[in-house]
């Protein structure tokens, strides 16, 4: 049956191009969200899509978007339910949430060989939806590289902090050695200015052509908005709340790359 699933998945979504992991290095730069906002931009765009809280052990998608989900990645991990009932649909939004749980410590401690199982229930699923938008956690240790999809497509933000820079730099050469084949798309958040989202880009970008002999992509630059940190603390959707915002703008436009990548 996994072998079936796991066909239909390269045959529908081109080979992976839909799975899309937010990853950082850095914690605090702005992941989750992205990754929330990034999936209801997409869902108002009629696409499908699911967002997976992959920051085990300290999800917080539930909390910055208010909702309470009756169930999470850990039924499915124990069994107490099946991939579709323990995800949580919106009712006045396109996407849909499979979420963590805060302060799980059974989530927190899953090994290697059940974090790798969990993520190919991900992956065999993925083929439902249109995208699949994964938040993970801070850190480059190994649940971190582990969970982070091969197959797919990794969208790294970072700040133009010089630690942010750093971490972002220190996560993208683990998943090269680990997945060489990994296509790589950076973020610049909370910027000042376009030019400050560019220059920050050309460091990253030479950095990883000149000591990794990899070349990555440019997705976006987001401006630093006040408006995000006021979502947040209202526990409402983004783009519900500051649908002409400038972060609203630059989000919706890296979406738009996204699905014109897809066609
Ligand atoms: N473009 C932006 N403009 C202003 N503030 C922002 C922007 N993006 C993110 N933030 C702020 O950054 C903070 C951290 O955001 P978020 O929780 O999404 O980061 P994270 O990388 O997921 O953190 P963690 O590593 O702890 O999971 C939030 O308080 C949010 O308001
Ligand atoms: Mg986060």
């Amino acid at each position: 049956m996994n072998n079936i699933n796991l066909n239909i998945v390269n045959q529908n979504n081109n080979a992976g191009l839909n799975l899309i992991t937010v990853a950082s290095g850095k914690g605090g730069v702005g992941k989750t969200w992205l990754a929330s906002t990034m999936a209801d931009c997409l869902g108002k765009k009629n696409k499908k899509v699911l967002l997976f809280d992959g920051d085990l052990g300290l999800a917080n998608i539930d909390v910055q978007l208010g909702i309470t989900p009756e169930r999470d990645i850990s039924d499915i991990i124990l069994n107490k339910c099946t991939f579709d009932e323990a995800v949580y649909k919106y009712r006045d939004t396109n996407f849909e949430l499979l979420a963590g749980k805060s302060g799980s410590g059974f989530l927190s401690s899953l090994n290697l060989p059940t974090l790798d199982n969990l993520k190919n229930k991900l992956i065999q699923n993925s083929y439902k939806y249109d995208f699949v938008i994964l938040d993970l956690a801070a850190g480059i240790d190994s649940p971190v590289v582990s969970l982070t999809i091969e197959n797919g497509q990794v969208y790294v933000i970072t700040t133009s902090d010089p630690t942010s820079l750093t971490d972002a730099y220190a996560y993208i050469k683990l998943i090269n050695i680990k997945y060489p084949k990994i296509k790589i798309n950076i973020v610049i958040n909370m910027v000042s200015s376009k030019i400050e989202g560019m220059e920050t880009f050309e460091i990253l970008s030479k950095s990883c052509l000149n000591f990794l002999n990899l070349k990555i992509k440019l997705a976006g630059i987001i401006s630093f908005d006040r408006n995000v940190n006021e979502s947040i603390k209202n526990q409402k959707l983004f783009l519900n709340r500051y649908p002409t915002s400038t972060a609203a703008r630059d989000v919706n436009d890296i979406c738009n790359k996204i699905i014109k990548h897809d066609q």
